[in-house]
């Protein structure tokens, strides 16, 4: 008899389809997935269980609401199940000194997708390269978070109706907001838009992402001026200063409130533009905008759910 327990699984005839950054992401797989997502939101594959019988694994190192809910939930609604590592640094076996690569090529032998967030730079790739089981990217430090730029990408269709020839201020911590340098390479996948980056001198995006964007001759432009830029932008995406990430609390405090987006700012954006963020917020958007119609950043993350469930469709189903 055949022993299913220790057979290796049949699942090494087709490519793994791992997600570690936006690499992964060409225009054609961006417009797929966004399609598939769409289809997902409107009903029309929801009666299906394309995932029934496959596992999901939640490995995670860093903290998250919406991510790992959403993956999760997406999982759950596929009719797939989920085993969740929440704290993983502290309540997984790297609490007692294992390798990110021993855990994932374990974890993998268990399940039939990861989802890893690690707060290395590189860890989904790192990931990736030892899996027997697609891994997707779920943030790497201050790297990527290529699942964030495709939710953001389905929300900015939704609510303009497209995804070209649009002006988008990326705001506040370029550096080392993950969800901004990906949807940065995304939008650079489209034509005729232009994006305007927005950071005091010490917050600006890295030379890795302007060096690549510059190679896909996206046309930019960057100012430290929010007030100056917002009044032609179609859209404000606005980011949280990532107190997790600097080494100075005296730097953090210095540069914590350089950019807030208040009622009175709203004024100034155009009535057609949305403001976007991919949250948690802090201070950076006054709860008094929450109500106003162009304030997306709750649809936004909504919207996370259908973009997980094509996500998790694509890699695992295949
Ligand atoms: N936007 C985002 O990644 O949120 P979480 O950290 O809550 O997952």
């Amino acid at each position: 008899m055949r022993d299913t327990l220790t057979a290796p699984p049949a699942r090494t005839q087709v490519p793994i389809r791992h997600l570690a950054g936006p690499d992964a992401l060409d225009r054609a797989l961006i417009e797929q997935l966004l399609e598939r997502a769409a289809s997902f939101e409107h009903g029309s594959e929801m009666k299906a269980a394309p995932l029934l019988g496959r596992l999901l694994a939640t490995v995670f190192y860093e903290p998250s609401t919406r991510t790992r809910f959403s993956f999760e939930a997406a999982m759950h609604r596929l009719g797939g199940q989920v085993l969740s590592a929440e704290n993983a640094s502290r309540a997984s076996s790297a609490a007692k000194g294992e390798s990110l690569e021993d855990a994932i090529q374990v974890i993998g032998g268990y399940a039939d997708a990861i989802v890893l967030r690690h707060p290395d730079v590189g860890a989904a790739e790192r990931a990736a390269r030892v899996a027997p089981v697609a891994v997707i990217n779920a943030g790497d430090g201050r790297g990527h978070h290529p699942t964030q730029a495709l939710l953001d990408l389905y929300t900015i269709k939704k609510e303009l109706g497209r995804l070209d020839h649009l002006r988008v201020g990326l705001a506040g911590d370029l550096r080392n907001g993950r969800t901004v340098r990906s949807l940065a390479l995304l939008l650079s996948r489209f034509p005729g838009n232009e994006l305007v980056l927005i950071s005091p001198r010490a917050l600006r995006m890295g030379e890795d992402v302007i060096g690549a964007l510059n190679q896909a001759q996206q046309g930019m432009q960057e100012t430290s001026d929010l007030g100056g830029a917002i009044a032609d932008l179609d859209v404000l995406y606005q980011t949280r200063i990532q107190a997790e990430r600097f080494e100075s609390p005296e730097e953090y405090e210095r540069l914590r409130s350089v950019y807030v987006v208040s009622a009175e700012l709203m004024r100034r954006l155009p009535e057609h533009a949305i403001l976007m963020h991919p949250l948690p917020r802090r201070e950076e958007i006054d709860p008094l905008v929450d109500a106003d119609p162009r304030a997306a950043y709750f649809r936004q993350a909504r919207n996370g759910l259908w973009v997980r469930m094509a996500v998790l469709d694509w890699a695992v189903a295949h």
